[in-house]
């Protein structure tokens, strides 16, 4: 059932170009328009949203995290993304024309589950992404979109997460085409991206050799630290998520631009930090910030693990590690950058002697609070 692999979470890591393609098969047709039929929220309905907000948990909330900086850039609607936990115990503005977005693997997570209903109860509509047909959050919702990750039995979340991110860009997609928003030329382009995205992720699974040999070279440290901007902050979130569950070490992720409020304080000699470098075409003035940060923490002794694009060459002399991952458009960067760091958690986790699968005090579904 491992299909030749010694661990559900490599079977699944390995999945992941099927997982996106999956998720994407069907929902875009011939023309490069989007169908999500779906999603039973009429396009009437959608145009009138006025705030969209996102609640989940864990690897999930990362997912959100990252959706929130490509909803708010096509479709110019604001949106807000919150740990279930907290949400569901506030008092948060919600009425009609908000839209709650629930995202869950399981669709059981208890947490999330009491979000979506304390958005319900306030006249908001819910649109739940999730891996888990018939589960207990779509069920409560009012649409669904699956994610056709198929079943993920590692504790640590891998190709669902990839999968939740194609959901999330598939909606920030629609929005923006339902309401037609001044972005349609870049619209389209992603939604041609998006569609030959596999294939990258693929690609990147090719070349994952050197960065096993790194994590099992790093498997008596204490500590890694994980460093982005942008989609690449939730990116590093995630890293050090896994680096936890699996390795049992500490792990922390930072938005680089708060280095200088507090954490650059914690680098020493020798300190792993991963740093996940966004596209120099585009965006370059965040592109030369992290530049500037990776320079700053290596002067101060960090051994700097660089995450950055092909063809980028400007970050070379400060890599001390270099792992190349594919062009994409910024916003779709995770999809590529995330494996990486899923490989690096689990290949740390066999070197200490972990059980991958199934890591010590965690389950896969947490249906208590
Ligand atoms: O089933 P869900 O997506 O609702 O689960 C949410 C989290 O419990 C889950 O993502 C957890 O953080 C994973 N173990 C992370 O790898």
């Amino acid at each position: 059932e491992k299909g030749g692999y010694d661990y559900f979470m490599l079977k699944e890591i390995a999945e992941q170009p099927k997982a996106v393609a999956d998720t994407l098969l069907g929902r875009i047709d011939a023309n490069g328009s989007l169908t999500l039929d779906e999603v039973r929220i009429g396009a009437a309905e959608l145009r009138e949203v006025d705030k969209v907000v996102i609640v989940a948990c864990g690897t999930a909330f990362h997912a959100g995290l990252i959706a929130k900086y490509a909803i708010e850039h096509w479709t110019r609607i604001p949106c807000e993304v919150e740990l279930a936990s907290e949400f569901r115990y506030r008092d948060p503005i919600l009425d009609s024309r908000s839209l709650v977005i629930a995202i869950s693997q399981s669709g059981e997570t208890m947490d999330t589950l009491m979000a979506l209903r304390h958005a319900r109860e306030q006249g908001s509509k819910v649109l739940a992404i999730c891996n888990t047909n018939g589960s207990t959050i779509p069920r409560e919702s009012d649409a669904v979109l699956y994610t056709h990750a198929g079943p993920e039995v590692a504790v640590a979340s891998t190709k669902a997460f990839l999968t939740q991110l194609v959901a999330c860009y598939l909606v920030a997609l629609y929005l923006a085409q339902v309401r037609g928003t001044k972005w349609g030329d870049e619209v389209s382009a992603v939604i041609r991206d998006l569609s030959h995205i596999s294939g990258e992720v693929e690609r990147v699974l090719e070349t994952m050799e050197p960065v096993r040999a790194l994590a099992r070279s790093l498997a008596d440290k204490r500590t890694v630290l994980f460093l982005g901007r942008h989609v690449g902050y939730p990116v590093a979130l995630e890293g050090a998520l896994k680096l936890k569950e699996l390795a049992y070490m500490h792990a922390e992720g930072f938005a680089a631009g708060e280095l200088k409020h507090g954490p650059i304080a914690l680098i020493e000699e020798d300190l792993p930090v991963v740093v996940v470098v966004p596209s120099p075409r585009g965006r370059s003035v965040l592109y030369d910030k992290i530049v500037s940060n990776i320079q700053e923490i290596r002067a101060r002794g960090a051994r700097t693990i660089v995450i950055a694009e092909e063809g980028d060459e400007q970050v070379v002399p400060y890599a001390d590690h270099l792992i190349r991952i594919p062009a994409t458009p910024t916003l779709l960067q995770p999809l590529v950058s995330t494996v990486p760091l899923q490989v690096f958690a689990c290949e740390l986790a066999t070197a200490r002697g972990n059980e991958v699968d199934q890591p010590r005090n965690l389950a896969k579904s947490v249906t208590v609070e």
